[in-house]
């Protein structure tokens, strides 16, 4: 190995990546070699940083548009939506390169078939809802898919095979996100082969970085598109590109908006909208204090009550000028597969290490304003994370039967 690779692991307390090197062909040298010269070594010292972004500012409620004002005005702000997404100006972003690993299924999360007495795929199911919005503007919605290394050929391949759901395919792009490192609790690098390290996506705050890199840019401002709506893979039965919510964001002159839903619960374990030195910021449910989650206004509603579904609308303008910024890198507890010193395979059932992510809700406090407009939780939030329990495929398949769809 080169002096200076080796001098690296030496400094880092990397040193265990040597033991399968000497029995390596040359191939699988020159493999490990490169990703020890390429690895982002910086990351290392966000380990110092016991798992929180340097410390917020100061933190303050920011109400949302909520339902009632929205239903008033729907028919103008959908006419809005409706009017740019006919002219080409909104496109959907799927964000679908994470691993879904506490649902604990082999494939791609959106592949997974949440129908009972028939099939009814996730990606199927978010194909359709955006169906609707097409119909009703009578214009393709460009469709960006962003996949990871790890399931960006099954993601493709699924999609092709079911003829994209019926969506036109000359509107749908797929792009892949990076990749970091992984490591186990003692701060080791884990490896996947005995040439190759752990490399897993690098959280959904990566995707504009990847989307710019991949030449998705370019692309969507050929289309014309200046608003770009990215959304989860796992909420089933969230609208994408929903007029009336990119109409309010519009007509209200905001360069970015939230959707938002009421706490089931002052502690609820969201993520709250609100103002961070007087910009817009998501303050997670562990960083608020008990007084801040049950603080109420003068009419005795509670402060900090709209937590965040991951459905966000952005202008692409906007993204491009904070595509330079440095976003904070969080450290993330994950169930990593990797190999023991023997060779031997292992993947775990419990949490075993770190992962290194940026979160698109990072993003939000990036911005010079953000609405925050309410949707129905029964209505629109039904995530799949889990096996079982909450936020699992039972809990998402009831909200799918209580709003009429057939599984
Ligand atoms: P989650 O926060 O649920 O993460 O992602 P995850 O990695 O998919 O799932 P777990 O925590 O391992 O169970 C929220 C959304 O962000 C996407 C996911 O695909 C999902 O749509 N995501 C997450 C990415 O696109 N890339 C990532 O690196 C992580």
């Amino acid at each position: 190995m080169k002096n200076e690779n080796r001098a690296l692991l030496e400094k880092y307390g990397q040193t265990h990546l040597l033991q399968f090197y000497d029995k390596l062909e040359e191939d699988g040298k020159d493999a490990l070699e490169k990703q020890i010269e390429e690895l982002d070594w910086g990351l290392f010292s966000c380990l110092n940083n016991d798992n929180t972004p340097s410390g917020k500012g100061k933190i303050e409620p920011l109400g949302a548009l909520c339902v009632d004002e929205i239903e008033k005005r729907k028919e103008e702000y959908t006419a809005a939506g409706l009017e740019a997404i006919r002219t080409g100006k909104v496109a959907a972003l799927l964000l679908a390169g994470g691993q879904g690993t506490r649902l604990g299924y082999a494939g791609p999360k959106g592949t997974f078939n949440i129908g009972v007495n028939r099939k009814l795929y996730i990606f199927e199911q978010l194909i359709r809802n955006t169906l609707d919005v097409v119909e009703q503007a009578g214009a393709w919605v460009p469709f960006f898919i962003m996949t990871s290394e790890k399931n960006h050929e099954e993601t493709m391949a699924f999609l092709k095979e079911h003829n994209y759901f019926g969506y036109n395919s000359e509107y749908i792009f797929f792009f892949k996100q990076s990749m970091a490192p992984s490591l186990d609790y003692d701060k080791r690098l884990l490896m996947e082969t005995k040439d190759r390290l752990v490399f897993s996506p690098n959280g959904n705050g990566g995707w504009f970085s990847s989307f710019m890199k991949a030449g998705m840019l370019k692309k969507a401002k050929e289309l014309g598109v200046e608003w770009l709506n990215a959304f989860a893979v796992d909420n089933v039965l969230q609208r994408i590109a929903d007029p009336c919510f990119v109409g309010a964001v519009l007509k209200h002159g905001c360069v970015s908006g939230a959707k938002v839903v009421r706490k089931a619960d002052p502690e609820e374990r969201v993520g709250v909208l609100c103002l961070e030195d007087g910009k817009p910021s998501i303050i997670e449910y562990y960083e608020m204090t008990k007084e801040m989650s049950y603080a109420k206004d003068k009419n005795g509603e509670y402060l900090y009550n709209f937590g965040v579904i991951l459905n966000y609308l952005f202008r692409m303008d906007k993204l491009e000028q904070i595509a330079e910024q440095k976003m904070p890198v969080h450290v993330v507890e994950k169930k990593i597969s990797y190999i023991d010193p023997d060779g031997t395979a292992h993947m775990p059932a419990e949490p075993n290490g770190y992962k290194f992510e940026t979160l698109i809700l990072d993003m939000v406090h990036m911005m010079d304003n953000c609405l925050s407009y309410e949707v129905v939780r029964e209505s629109e939030f039904a995530p799949v994370k889990n096996k079982e329990g909450v936020d699992s495929i039972d809990t998402a398949r009831e909200l799918l039967k209580a709003n009429g769809v057939r599984l």
